[in-house]
């Protein structure tokens, strides 16, 4: 019997996501499969292979129609199918005002409280609400509302609870929200508050990734409405009904990349990026980042700069890595980031490379998975700079990947991974370009013996703290609040009441 029949009784697992976990295009006349290089989509995928049930997500590829059948569906994985992908048809219109719209230029700046980027018009709303509600449809066409538990992922999605409560009031929904949850204030900057609150309070069980978001969320909850909230036990009443509140930190398949890092696969990985990018500098230090201006790339190569400025016996014998990815590069803002980063690589290296040596090493071409577990592991440091993050997955496959000589990770305070690892790495503040510069010296100068010290209790809580542990937690809570909310209902009908606690 699967993880979820044992959990959920006869309910089915329905997964809701943007992305989709595999992309049908079209390469040549010839239908391949492509697998999205995000977090999200890989994280989960292990679990509804192992779990069975159905993931709804946008059909975003060329040949997606193609290849599945009249309700959109498709088996997957396609090496060994074992459960449903329905795609959900969006228009191009759709796509620029849901996804790079109201979905990136309102709640995803808003959600890094950067609210000078937000750009909030009224066709982005329209649509993020209007596809918020096909993409609601879209699974009451698939499954009976009331014979699952529907798991939304993201901030793409605030509006779709609201609109599955609406047409079936017994349906058990649950969110994990994937990046911050910003302060009262800031999220007051956003026109449709209410609107964004009541939709995910549609929700049983909402999920952060560390406790300062859910108390910012909390907190906006109190504000906004005339109700009752507990923080201590984390939860809501909101219209006669009781919504959970739970942080949940996502964790990464750390024993895999523990395994890739160690192998051969990687050593011959190593070999052939050492040839191809020349690394050849006695240290290295990497990043690995999507160009997103969340991420504190700029900031970062500034205090790099400083580096090789302030202490000059770096230069020759300290090569800084940046592999880079391109990222909804339609939004102006993101392109900006592109040409900043790029032209500041091409600055710093002129301004100190010499004929056998460049500072900066900027990877944007994709590499494999071995290659990047060999990168992390030969590099000297990790160098996190977020200016805000939900968590950051990268800050824990470098932990996951010393296998050999241990690295050093360098942590923006700003990110959620500070939370449970910030004790044993060096803290920056990716503004504090001074101190920033120091800290990367610092990592340098650090001896073994401190570098061991500092790995074995980031690598303990990496491992402990993995995917699977996410898992099993977000899937306990649900069925805790879903065993509770059952009760519930089982007494109301019978004319008793009951008292919501959080035991
Ligand atoms: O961190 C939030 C997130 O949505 C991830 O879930 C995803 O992997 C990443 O951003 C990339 O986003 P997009 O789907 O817009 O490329």
């Amino acid at each position: 019997m699967s993880d979820t029949a044992l959990q959920f009784g006869n309910r089915e697992l329905v997964l809701v996501s943007n992305r989709e976990p595999y992309v049908h295009e079209r390469v040549d006349g010839e239908i391949q499969v492509v697998r999205p290089t995000g977090g999200l989509t890989s994280a989960l995928d292990p679990m509804m292979a192992s779990t069975g049930g159905t993931w709804v997500a946008w059909g975003s590829g060329d040949g997606d129609d193609e290849m599945s059948d009249e309700d959109g569906c498709v088996r997957v994985p396609p090496e060994s199918p074992s459960y449903d992908l329905k795609r959900v048809s969006l228009t191009d219109e759709q796509v620029q005002n849901y996804y790079y719209g109201y979905s990136n230029q309102v709640l995803w700046p808003m959600c890094h409280s950067d609210t000078a980027k937000m750009t909030p018009k009224p066709e982005f709303w329209e649509h993020y609400r209007e596809t918020n509600e096909h993409f609601a449809d879209a699974i009451r066409e698939q499954v009976d509302p009331s014979e699952a538990v529907i798991w939304f992922q993201d901030y793409h999605f605030a509006l779709a609870p609201r609109r599955i409560r609406e047409e079936c009031p017994d349906a058990f929904c649950m969110q994990f929200w994937h990046i911050p949850w910003p302060s009262w204030d800031v999220l007051q900057s956003c026109p449709e508050y209410e609107e964004l609150l009541d939709g995910l309070l549609a929700n049983d069980l909402l999920g952060f990734h560390t406790d300062r978001y859910c108390e910012n969320f909390l907190d906006c909850v109190e504000r906004a409405f005339d109700t009752e909230v507990d923080h201590e036990a984390g939860w809501v009443r909101y219209e006669g009904r009781t919504i959970q509140v739970e942080s949940f930190p996502l964790g990464i398949d750390a024993a895999e990349r523990r395994q890739l890092a160690g192998s051969t696969e990687a050593d011959d990985a190593w070999e052939s990026l050492r040839e191809t990018y020349a690394l050849d500098a006695d240290r290295l230090a990497v990043g690995v980042d999507r160009l997103d201006y969340t991420k504190g790339i700029e900031q970062r190569l500034a205090a790099l700069e400083r580096l090789w400025e302030k202490y000059p016996e770096r230069r020759e014998t300290f090569t800084y890595v940046q592999k880079a990815s391109e990222s909804r590069s339609q939004i102006d803002d993101y392109q900006r980031v592109k040409e900043n980063v790029t032209s500041e690589v091409e600055r710093i290296n002129d301004r100190f490379g010499t004929a056998t040596w460049q500072p900066i090493v900027y990877i944007d071409d994709h590499l494999s998975p071995a290659a990047l577990a060999a990168l992390y592991r030969e590099s000297d440091m990790v160098l996190v700079s977020s200016l805000r993050d939900g968590m950051n997955l990268v800050a824990k496959e470098f932990v996951a990947s010393q296998v050999d000589d241990p690295g050093v990770l360098v942590l923006s305070e700003l990110v959620g991974a500070h939370e449970a690892l910030g004790e044993w790495a060096i803290t920056v503040h990716p503004n504090d370009t001074e101190a920033f510069a120091d800290s990367i010296e610092e990592a340098l100068e650090m001896d073994e013996s401190e570098r061991a010290n500092r790995m074995e209790p980031l690598r303990a809580s990496v491992e402990e703290n993995d995917i699977e542990a996410w898992k099993n937690s977000v899937l306990q809570s649900a069925s805790k609040v879903l065993s509770r909310k059952e009760t519930t209902a089982q007494r109301d009908t019978t004319g008793t009441t009951t008292e919501y606690t959080n035991e």
